[in-house]
C-alpha cells in the first residue's frame, strides 16, 4: 500500500516509537495524528512541520478517547490507517505493593493497552473500510506469546491484544477493504524499557521496519529479535516461555 497523501492516527507519539513512526510517516508524505496526555505538544513533534498534528487525549479516558476520531477527521480528514501503538506498562511485586497502587496500575495497564485500541478501531473501522484499503496497526509486543512475572497484566493486556487483531482479521478476511496487522517489536530502547535488559533496539529502526511491513502488505510485522523469537515460538513454544520469564 501507498502512505502518500493517507491520513494517520498513531496513539503515543509523544516519544519512543510513536514518535518515530510519526516522522517516518510523514516522510512518506502522510499526514499523521499523534496524541499524548501532555497539555503542550511535544517540542521533537514541531521537526515533522505542519503534516504531524498533536492531539492532547488520555487514552486511560473513554470520553476523550470517543471524542479522538471526531477531532482526526476535522483537523487532518478522515483517516485510513489507525496505529494502536501507545502503551504503558508497570514492574512491580504484587505482594509488595499497596492495593490502591496495584489497583490502578492494572486498571491504567488494560484501558491504555487493550481498551483504548478495541474502542478506536470500533470507532474508526468505517474511515478504514471507506480508505479501501484502510489499516489498523496493533503494536503488541513477544510478551503477548508468553508472559515475564514483573508485570501480569501488562502481559495480560498486550495477550488479549494479539487476540483481538487475529479474530478481527479471521472475521474481516473476506473484506478486501482492510487489513488488520499485528507488529511485535523486540526490547526497544525507550523510556519504557529503561533499566531493563541489554541489546534494545533502536526506535528509529522499529519504525522504519514498521513502515516497511506496511509497504510491502505485512499482516504480521516482526522486528529483529521478534522475528526469531515469533518462528521459535511455533516450534518449541517452552523454550520462548522459558525465555520470556527470566528476561
Ligand atoms: N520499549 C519496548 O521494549 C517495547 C517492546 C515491545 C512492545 N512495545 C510497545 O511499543 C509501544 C510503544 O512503546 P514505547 O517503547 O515507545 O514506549 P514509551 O517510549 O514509553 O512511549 C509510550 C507512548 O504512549 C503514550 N501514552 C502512555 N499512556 C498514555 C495515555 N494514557 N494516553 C495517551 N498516550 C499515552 C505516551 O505519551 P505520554 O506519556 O506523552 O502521554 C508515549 O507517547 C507500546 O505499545 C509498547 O507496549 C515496547
Amino acid at each position: 500500500m501507498k502512505l502518500h497523501g493517507r491520513t494517520v492516527l498513531v496513539t503515543g507519539g509523544s516519544r519512543g516509537i510513536g514518535l518515530e513512526l510519526a516522522g517516518c510517516l510523514a516522510a512518506r508524505g502522510a499526514r499523521v495524528a499523534v496524541c499524548g496526555r501532555s497539555e503542550e505538544a511535544p517540542s521533537a513533534l514541531a521537526a515533522f512541520g505542519r503534516s504531524v498534528r498533536y492531539l492532547r487525549c488520555d487514552l486511560a479516558d473513554a470520553s476523550q478517547v470517543r471524542a479522538l476520531p471526531a477531532r482526526v477527521r476535522r483537523e487532518l480528514g478522515s483517516p485510513s490507517v489507525l496505529v494502536n501503538n501507545a502503551g504503558v506498562q508497570f514492574n512491580h511485586e504484587w505482594a509488595h505493593t499497596r492495593p490502591d497502587d496495584r489497583a490502578r496500575w492494572a486498571e491504567t495497564e488494560l484501558t491504555v493497552n487493550l481498551v483504548a485500541p478495541a474502542l478506536l478501531t470500533a470507532l474508526l473501522l468505517d474511515d478504514l473500510r471507506a480508505a479501501d484499503p484502510g489499516v489498523v496497526v496493533n503494536v503488541t509486543s513477544l510478551l503477548a506469546l508468553a508472559p515475564k512475572p514483573s508485570a501480569p497484566t501488562y502481559c495480560a493486556s498486550k495477550a488479549g491484544l494479539r487476540s483481538f487483531t487475529r479474530a478481527l482479521r479471521w472475521q474481516l478476511a473476506d473484506d478486501p477493504s482492510v487489513r488488520v496487522v499485528e507488529a511485535v517489536p523486540p526490547l526497544v530502547d525507550t523510556a519504557m524499557a529503561a533499566g531493563r535488559g541489554s541489546k534494545k533496539m533502536d526506535p528509529a529502526d522499529v519504525a522504519h521496519r514498521i513502515v516497511a511491513g506496511l509497504l510491502a502488505d505485512e499482516t504480521e510485522i516482526r522486528i529483529g529479535a521478534a522475528r526469531v523469537v515469533g518462528g521459535l515460538a511455533r516450534v518449541a513454544p517452552a523454550a520462548v516461555e522459558a525465555l520470556l520469564k527470566g528476561g
